[in-house]
C-alpha cells in the first residue's frame, strides 16, 4: 500500500519523509490556502522533498480552463498528478488530459457510480473521501470495497486512493480492502506508531539494560 501525506506544509512533509515511508503527497486548495503560497510555487518545493506522485488541484470550473490549468501544473515537475473534481466538466478535462498523457487524480468522489465515470475517463487515481462519508453517518469503507470490486471486474487500471482519513482504523480497513494508496494527515501517520505495549515493553528493556550495566560497572 502506498502512503501519501495529505498536506501542503513543508515542515510536516520533512518530518514524514524522515520516516522513510512516504510515497507521495496530496494537496487540495484548502491545504494550499493554509500555507498562503501560490500552488505552483508550493508544489514545486514539495517535489524537491518527495520523489513520488504529487497531486496539485485545479481551481477552475470549466473543462476548457481545467485543461489549461492541468497542462500548466503538469509542466511544473514530472511527478505532478493533476487533481480535478468529480463533476461533468472535471471528467471532460480528465479525459482530455489522459489523452495527452497527463496523469490525473479525480477528487471529491462519494459514490461508486462516480468512480466508474473516472475510470472510464482514464483517471490515474480516484479519491473516495471515506471520512466525510462517515461524518454523515454512512460507512465510508464500503465505498472503497465497492469501487475495488467494480474496477477488478473490468480490469480498470485506475488506482484507488482512500482519502479523508480520520484515524488508524481507516488506514487498516482500507488496507484490508486492498486500496492501492491512502493519504494521511501527519497526525494520523504518527498515530500509526502508537501501542501501549510498545511503550511499556521498551521501558522494561531499557531498565533491565541499565540495571545490568550498573551491576557490571560496580565491580
Ligand atoms: O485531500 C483530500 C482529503 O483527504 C480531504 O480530507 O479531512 O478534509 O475530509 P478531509
Amino acid at each position: 500500500m502506498k502512503f501519501f501525506l495529505d498536506t501542503a506544509n513543508l515542515d510536516e512533509i520533512k518530518k514524514a519523509v524522515a520516516y522513510g515511508v512516504i510515497d507521495g503527497v496530496t494537496t487540495n486548495p484548502s491545504l494550499i490556502a493554509k500555507e498562503g503560497v501560490p500552488v505552483d510555487e508550493q508544489v514545486r518545493k514539495i517535489c524537491e522533498l518527495v520523489d513520488g506522485d504529487i497531486s496539485a488541484e485545479v481551481v477552475s470550473t470549466t473543462s476548457r480552463e481545467m485543461i489549461q490549468e492541468g497542462r500548466r501544473l503538469a509542466k511544473i515537475h514530472k511527478n505532478i498528478v493533476v487533481k480535478a473534481p468529480l463533476i461533468p466538466e472535471g471528467i471532460v478535462a480528465v479525459s482530455a488530459l489522459a489523452k495527452e498523457g497527463i496523469r490525473t487524480n479525480v477528487t471529491l468522489c462519494f459514490s461508486a457510480a462516480q468512480a466508474l465515470l473516472a475510470a472510464k475517463a482514464g483517471a490515474y487515481i480516484i479519491s473516495p473521501f471515506i471520512g466525510r462519508i462517515d461524518d454523515i453517518g454512512w460507512p465510508g469503507i464500503d465505498l472503497i470495497k465497492d469501487i475495488l470490486t467494480i474496477y477488478k471486474n473490468y480490469s480498470y487500471g485506475t488506482q484507488v486512493l482512500a482519502a479523508s482519513i480520520r484515524g488508524p482504523l481507516h488506514v487498516i480497513e482500507a488496507a484490508k480492502a486492498g486500496a492501492h494508496i491512502t493519504t494521511l494527515p501527519l497526525k494520523v501517520l504518527d498515530q500509526l506508531f502508537h501501542h501501549p505495549l510498545t511503550g511499556t515493553g521498551l521501558e522494561q528493556f531499557l531498565k533491565d539494560h541499565r540495571n545490568a550495566f550498573e551491576l557490571v560497572s560496580a565491580y
